[in-house]
């Protein structure tokens, strides 16, 4: 079972996904039960008819017994210009979760959606003392699919033509895109671009969730999809290699932290952080991004 704490926009795009591709059961779980109910009874609706799952909706958290996964999507109140600004009470909320998921599944991966991201899954996992692997924080490879969007309308090209594109770091404003390791149609990036482009791409990426706010009040289907993306890898044993975020503990020279790294993902949850080749500024910028969520760590310990 799939249980969804958060019945918000990003969570209930999740449980479409799941329900309407027959994932597995979906638990829509709300602090508000009706909300949880109604999503559920709308999205029931999507159910193939050759499925043999169901979804529920509850504000009881006691159901999350069974889960074999749980999505934290859940949010105490809209940011806008920064996705620290409600950190305090995020924190508080996660210490909260963590611990009725200690009660009720403690068995379960743990897919973290709720931020400020790495800031929240560093204190999920302190909270719990669950093995670090089985946490993953979701938003790296939401930033990556951004930056390979970006390639792709600068060179006007299909996705498909560019590889290794990634993200990594905070997911906030000092994220570090990884340059140097993207081709574009067989053609390194790094020959393509000049510095003015690659800083000009570098904060297209670090500001698309504001440029998105433009024009719709949040961000709702990138984020479920690359979330889903690890749920059917998880539920159907299928390795997926992504950034993600995770408590590092002296992977890229970092400990007590977590943030977005390459990991390798399967039904057990991250079973390799990767160890890739970053230039000597990539590998600055990425100190810099740990020091910052460091820094928002320890400003609520
Ligand atoms: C964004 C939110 C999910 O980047 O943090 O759109």
């Amino acid at each position: 079972m799939i249980s969804i704490i958060g019945s918000g926009r990003v969570g209930t795009s999740i449980a479409f996904l799941c329900v309407s591709n027959a994932l597995d059961d979906v638990l829509l779980l709300n602090r508000t039960k009706d909300k949880a109910i109604g999503e559920s009874l709308d999205i029931a609706n999507a159910i193939p008819s050759t499925s043999k799952f169901s979804i529920h909706g509850t504000d009881d958290y006691s159901k999350l017994s069974g889960s074999d996964v749980v999505v934290i999507a859940a949010s105490t109140g809209i940011y806008q210009k920064d996705r620290t600004e409600n950190i305090h009470s995020q924190v508080k909320m996660i210490k909260e979760i963590a611990k009725k998921i200690k009660c009720y599944c403690p068995s379960a991966i743990i897919l973290l959606i709720s931020n400020p991201l790495d800031v929240l899954t560093y204190f999920f996992q302190r909270e719990t003392t669950l093995p670090r692997f089985k946490i993953i924080g979701v938003a790296s490879s939401l930033d990556t699919s951004r930056f390979r969007y970006l390639i792709s309308k600068k060179f006007n090209i299909p996705q498909s033509l560019i590889s290794n594109a990634l993200v990594l770091g905070e997911h906030g404003d000092s994220m570090t895109p990884i340059f140097s390791g993207v081709s574009v149609d067989k053609n390194p990036l790094l020959s393509m671009v000049g510095d003015d482009e690659i800083f000009s791409l570098t904060r297209s990426v670090r500001n698309y969730w504001k440029k998105l706010r433009d024009y719709k009040s949040r961000s709702q289907f990138g984020i479920a999809k690359n979330t889903y993306d690890v749920l059917d890898a998880i539920v159907h044993s299928k390795e997926l290699s992504i950034p993600a975020s995770v408590v590092l503990e002296g992977e890229y020279g970092e400990h007590d932290v977590a943030m977005g790294v390459p990991v390798k993902i399967n039904q057990h949850g991250i079973f390799e952080i990767q160890k890739i080749k970053l230039n000597q500024f990539e590998t600055d910028m990425l100190q810099n991004s740990s020091k910052k969520i460091r820094g928002y760590i320890t400003s609520q310990i």
